[in-house]
């Protein structure tokens, strides 16, 4: 868990939106894959870290700056008598991690057909800066684009440097945005990379995602309908409780808010961060399921929909506003949280620190301008019903744009952006072939993905029962058939591909 590791090294205390902000959790989306086998640490004699030269404006012939990006690379399984695949694990909104390199299916599947396999981190996070700091006029470079073009130099100096011939078969692997890029790269350089495993990734840029809570819905009531009812009153109960100086010092007490509300009730950002923060406790849990991240912190991975729903569904405990804050403390102890922090003003002055030394370096910021540049993603309140209130609408998304990286990022400015994005790689109707797309019917973002084979070329497979990215962790004993299938079914794909 790449949250507790960053916990040792920044002093002060982390809060809510700072776990799980706008549908990323801290560290990026992708877990860090669990299960029984050793851990491999990095300068063992099976992972290398290397540094590779990068241009930092592909875009731009006559710009010659460089920069150095950060990559893993595996050789222990590759048998190149066999003319082995190569196999990319594509980095995304969060630091490339080490541990991917020896777990993982995509490490079964490199075992299988004897794969060289490499791993690179996205530019912006983890290690890899381009740039000098995270300033909004030098995080122009970050683009998917830019990224992608980082990919494709990347495979051309790798296929020198191996002496890797022309037939080298090149496999794309990501999960969540780098999902979405395996996705692209497929689509952008079919020269250079013959298949892709894109794992929950979003491909439509949709501005206002209010499906995403619709899906959190709809996989809280697979526990029981009771269970979103409870939510849903225990945010009327909330609205209640918001209108009077009493209920607002209750307010503080049950759900351990780190500034008295009383004295920002009337501030609408304040509000609706307040209840963002809580429809989040929920949309965590369900983002990961069940899934089989690694046991770290094993606390924060045995809270599940049964947790939550048990402790919504459980009258003993009080009227539902009771168990929403029950829920919320509990949160807030696996996470080592003293408060629940909603104030707006603080988020914004965290998000807006771009140095690399600041906490939020280690993705925060740098998602929120993808978002507000390329992508959108706005959870938003606007899905009705909405069991967690009404109260953050893609206006409330829009001004943090606006107020972390200047005026200029305002609506039109932002709907463009997705509307751009959704021209130059196609949304939902991607001309692609040799892309493999997994989703999981649990997870929010399959909203936003193709979950039914439309072309044969480029199928679609969709896990009933499971959450983000699950087809990428190693098996676990409680996986569900349809997961084991899936998992299968890739393989399958894979050797087609390499075979062609
Ligand atoms: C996680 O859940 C398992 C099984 O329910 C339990 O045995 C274990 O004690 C739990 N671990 C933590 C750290 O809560
Ligand atoms: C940004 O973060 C760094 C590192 O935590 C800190 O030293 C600096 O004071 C912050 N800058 C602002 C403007 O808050
Ligand atoms: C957004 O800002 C641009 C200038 O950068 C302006 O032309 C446009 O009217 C603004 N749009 C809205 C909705 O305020």
């Amino acid at each position: 868990m790449k949250f507790l590791i960053l916990l040792l090294f920044v002093p002060g205390f982390i809060n809510g939106w700072r776990i799980f902000h706008r549908g990323r959790h801290v560290g990026g989306n992708l877990g860090l894959p669990g299960g029984k086998e050793k851990e491999i640490e990095l300068g063992s004699v099976e992972v290398a870290e290397e540094w590779f030269p990068q241009k930092l404006d592909h875009f731009n012939p006559t710009d010659g700056r460089t920069w150095l990006q950060r990559f893993y690379k595996n050789e222990q399984y590759y048998d190149p008598s066999t003319g082995g695949p190569i196999f990319l694990m594509i980095g995304g909104e969060g630091e490339a991690s080490v541990k991917w390199m020896t777990k993982g299916a995509w490490i079964d599947y490199a075992k299988k057909f004897g794969a060289l396999c490499f791993q690179l981190e996205h530019r912006y996070y983890g290690k890899s800066h381009p740039t000098k700091d995270l300033s909004t006029k030098n995080l122009q470079y970050l683009t998917s684009q830019q990224a992608l073009a980082d990919l494709a130099e990347f495979i051309s100096a790798m296929n020198q440097r191996y002496g890797l011939s022309t037939d080298a078969k090149w496999i794309a692997f990501g999960g969540s945005y780098p999902g979405s890029l395996a996705a692209w790269l497929r689509l952008k350089y079919p020269h250079l990379v013959h298949g892709s495993m894109s794992a929950s990734g979003p491909l439509l840029a949709e501005v206002d995602f209010s499906d995403y809570f619709k899906v959190v819905d709809e996989s809280l009531s697979t526990y029981s309908d009771d269970c979103v009812n409870a939510i849903k009153e225990g945010t009327a109960e909330i609205d209640i409780l918001l209108r009077h100086m009493i209920g607002q010092r209750n307010l503080n007490k049950k759900f351990k808010l780190c500034d008295p509300v009383e004295k920002y009730v009337n501030n609408p950002n304040d509000i609706a961060n307040l209840y963002e923060t809580l429809s989040g406790n929920f949309a965590g849990v369900v983002q990961y399921n069940k899934d089989n991240r690694i046991g770290g912190n094993q606390e924060v991975s045995n809270i599940t929909i049964d947790t939550i729903c048990d402790i919504m569904t459980n009258q003993k405990l009080g009227p539902p506003v009771d168990r929403l804050a029950a829920v919320n403390s509990l949160l807030l102890s696996v996470y080592d949280q003293k408060c629940l922090d909603y104030k707006y003003d603080k988020m914004i002055d965290n998000m807006r620190n771009g140095s690399w030394d600041s906490e939020i370096a280690e993705g925060g910021r740098q998602w929120t301008y993808q978002t507000c540049t390329e992508f959108g993603f706005f959870q938003t309140s606007s899905y009705t019903p909405q069991v967690f209130g009404n109260d953050f609408p893609v206006e409330f998304f829009i001004q943090q744009c606006v107020d972390i990286f200047g005026p200029k990022y305002n609506s039109s400015f932002v709907n463009s952006a997705a509307e751009r994005t959704n021209i130059l790689y196609g949304a939902l109707d991607i001309e692609v072939t040799n892309v493999v797309f997994v989703h999981g019917s649990i997870d929010p973002w399959h909203a936003l993905g193709i979950t039914k084979t439309i072309n044969q070329g480029a199928p679609a497979i969709y896990i009933k029962g499971t959450a983000h990215c699950a087809n990428m962790y190693p098996p676990s004993d409680n996986d569900l058939p349809e997961l084991k299938a899936a998992r299968e079914q890739i393989i399958e794909y894979i050797d087609r591909w390499i075979r062609l």
